[in-house]
């Protein structure tokens, strides 16, 4: 666990991940050493809103694709603070009826998440932590709401660069993988540093004041990520580059590497 955690317990004087993300996205649910923190990001990776703001409209395009292979189940880890077009109600648009569970091991996220999402008996907010897959996998309430025998899609986005490599980041996705019928999928986002490597070291130590660390990763540390999926088309990409709405003429960002990466994998 980062030092700097609070193990769960809710803390208005340690930025949070959850809330600093919404202040980026322009939301409201964000205290003011959240914004410090944030701000002091954005002087490093002023393009962040950008890219954030991307990774929700790929969660749009992702969750569409899914309902489109016939996906009727989403279980979304590291859900977050809730904002405009969440899961379920992209997968209501798409395939009515689906069932949705988010999980976030962050009490605040769990309490706006049950305020706000749970708004139908086909949603479930959990409490759980990616770095214990089974217990998500294996919590009760969970495989009351989910088919395990049938197709999942997971989504891991703009999570799994909290995970440290000493907390074996590609085991605990296999680990997740392994326990999904085939058929299923998993959709994950992942911010890359190969554009801007030099002003990693200064955002990890932001994070590592605040409630979940940051691990700048280039994309061939994220690739491994997807190893035993089958990947839809294009693989992984640049967010804006997955399946895009509009033919991309330019780079949304004037950067020609990996700055935030993203892709689908069927579970074989
Ligand atoms: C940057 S937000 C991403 C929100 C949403 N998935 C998205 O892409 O828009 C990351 C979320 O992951 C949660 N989180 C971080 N580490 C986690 C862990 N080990 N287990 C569960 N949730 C975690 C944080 O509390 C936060 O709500």
């Amino acid at each position: 666990m980062n030092p700097a955690s609070n193990g769960g317990v809710f803390d208005p004087s340690t930025p949070n991940a959850a809330r600093m993300y919404d202040y980026f996205l322009g939301g409201k649910d964000n205290l003011p050493v959240d914004r410090a923190a944030a701000e002091q990001v954005l002087k490093l990776v002023p393009e962040i809103p950008v890219g954030i703001r991307e990774n929700r409209a790929f969660l749009c395009r992702a969750v569409r694709f899914l309902a489109e292979q016939g996906v009727r189940q989403f279980l979304d880890i590291g859900a977050g603070l809730p904002t405009q077009r969440n899961v379920h109600q992209v997968a209501a648009e798409y395939a009515p009826g689906s069932r949705t569970v988010y999980v976030d091991n962050d009490p605040q996220v769990l309490t706006h998440a049950r305020a706000l999402l749970q708004d139908s008996p086909q949603v479930l907010v959990a409490e759980g932590d990616l770095r214990r897959p089974e217990e998500i996998l294996h919590d009760h309430e969970v495989r009351a709401h989910l088919d395990f025998d049938r197709p999942i899609a997971v989504l891991l986005l703009a999570i799994v660069h909290f995970i440290p490599d000493a907390e074996d980041p590609r085991g605990i996705v296999a680990r997740l993988r392994d326990g999904l019928a085939p058929g299923s999928h998993l959709a994950l986002s992942h911010v890359a540093v190969d554009e801007r490597p030099q002003a990693a070291p200064a955002v990890e130590r932001v994070y590592n004041r605040a409630s979940a660390q940051f691990v700048a990763r280039m994309s061939g540390e994220i690739a491994p990520f997807f190893d035993g999926l089958d990947l839809a088309e294009p693989g992984m990409v640049n967010l804006h580059e997955w399946r895009p709405d509009i033919p991309v003429v330019a780079p949304v960002l004037e950067t020609v590497g990996s700055y935030f990466l993203c892709g689908v994998g069927r579970v074989r």
